[in-house]
């Protein structure tokens, strides 16, 4: 008889558990035990639903929409994203071209999955969204990094894109408005980096999940807007975590050309089939009932906007801190070098002896850093901003 059970496979063996819901789990642990936390560490919009979005929900559980539906999403929801993009960029896409998934972090993986194969390399720029660098890996796909500082805006160069290319290279990873940074590029920045993927040939998927949570009167760009030749190699994912608050729903989208989205509805069919389908009903309120949907989004869009602000000016009024505005998203990511301390045991005190919750930069593939979401209230950052002022004073003293 053998003593003990073969070891897990090497995925399972070499798989980083995400730190952004690591340390949100620690900050929600400590304050169910009755601490006073307060918590910049939250990845998701701190407002409910916008309630025609649960009513359309409802009533397709009422009457029995709980069956499984084809695998790619129901008719109707395929409709009404193929064109939101025609309405919201021009864009034309057929209902052929959309895949709804259990969330936008399965669109990215089934778009890796798509694109990439053993020993392939994938081009992400850091900081970067925790997941990406994992589920290279997890294709067999090597990650490959690009590390654009607050210097340069959060922001890679087609230079440095250029020059991190090889033989291996096959799909480069972009994501305006970013978490962590909430840095936007602009359509030209965006311009310069396809042509690059457009010469040597590389796919790109836009992970454009922040669209909308956008300030300062910018507007987004969907990268597959930029011309026919970025159009056949780009894969737009998006969903409605954030733009909807609706993280816990699981519904997420990816738009691709044909041949591109077939094989990612091919690859979902074997890995979940179709996302809930009582669930994809208030999806489609969420982009049919347009006026109501703006409504509800531009209430969320001008407390984020005023949060921005406030913790904004108040990190920047922290001595040996620096933090640039981001103009989208829901983080800000300051500068915390001058404390000499890695980003991780800065996070660990902070927590521990300042009682505030924040991701610690390295996570992101940037040391030297904080994340920290502005998706809690007024009060909560007000209350942060002073004991992290505390901390830091503890740290230069
Ligand atoms: C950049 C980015 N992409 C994708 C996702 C995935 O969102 P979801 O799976 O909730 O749709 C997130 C969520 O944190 C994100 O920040």
């Amino acid at each position: 008889m053998p003593s003990a059970t073969p070891p897990l496979s090497v995925w399972a063996r070499n798989i980083s558990p995400s730190p952004t819901l690591a340390v949100d789990a620690k900050a929600k642990a400590l304050m169910a035990a009755g601490e006073d936390v307060c918590s910049f560490a939250a990845g998701e919009p701190d407002f409910d639903t916008p309630q025609h979005i649960k009513d359309a929900c409802a009533a397709a559980l009422q009457s029995g929409k709980t069956k499984y539906v084809a695998t790619g999403g129901i008719e109707e929801l395929r409709k009404a994203v193929a064109e939101s993009y025609q309405t919201a960029y021009g864009l034309r896409v057929a209902p052929g071209q959309v895949v709804v998934s259990p969330g936008g972090k399965f669109s990215c993986y089934l778009a890796i999955m798509a694109t990439c194969s053993p020993g392939d390399e994938v081009i992400i720029p850091a900081p970067y969204w925790v997941s990406y660098p994992e589920m290279a890996k997890l294709a067999g796909a090597v990650p490959k990094f690009i590390l654009a500082t607050d210097r340069a805006g959060f922001k890679v160069t087609p230079e440095q894109l250029e020059a991190a290319v090889t033989e291996r290279s096959r799909l480069v990873i972009l994501n305006s408005p970013s978490n962590p940074t909430g840095a936007v590029y602009s359509r030209a920045e965006l311009e310069a980096l396809m042509a690059v993927a457009i010469r040597r040939n590389l796919y790109v998927m836009s992970d454009e999940i922040y669209e909308n949570l956008i300030y300062d009167g910018l507007q987004p760009t969907c990268l597959a807007t930029l011309g026919p030749e970025a159009e056949r190699r780009t894969i737009v994912v998006s969903g409605f975590s954030k733009t909807y608050s609706m993280t816990g729903w699981r519904l997420g989208t990816l738009v691709a050309p044909a041949p591109i989205a077939k094989a990612v509805g091919e690859l979902q069919s074997q890995m979940s089939s179709n996302a809930t389908t009582f669930a994809q009903y208030g999806a489609v309120a969420a982009l049919r009932e347009r006026e109501k949907t703006r409504a509800a989004l531009d209430q969320m869009l001008t407390a984020f906007d005023r949060r921005r602000k406030l913790l904004h000016a108040g990190l920047n009024a922290i001595p040996g801190i620096s933090c640039l505005l981001s103009e989208g998203a829901f983080y800000l990511f300051p500068n915390i070098s001058s404390f000499g301390l890695p980003s991780l045991e800065f996070c660990d005190r902070l927590l521990d002896q300042g009682k505030v919750a924040a991701v610690p930069g390295s996570a992101f593939g940037a040391e030297g850093y904080l994340r920290l979401s502005y998706a809690t209230s007024d009060a909560v950052i007000e209350k942060g901003l002073s004991r992290l002022a505390n901390f830091c004073k503890s740290l230069k003293a």
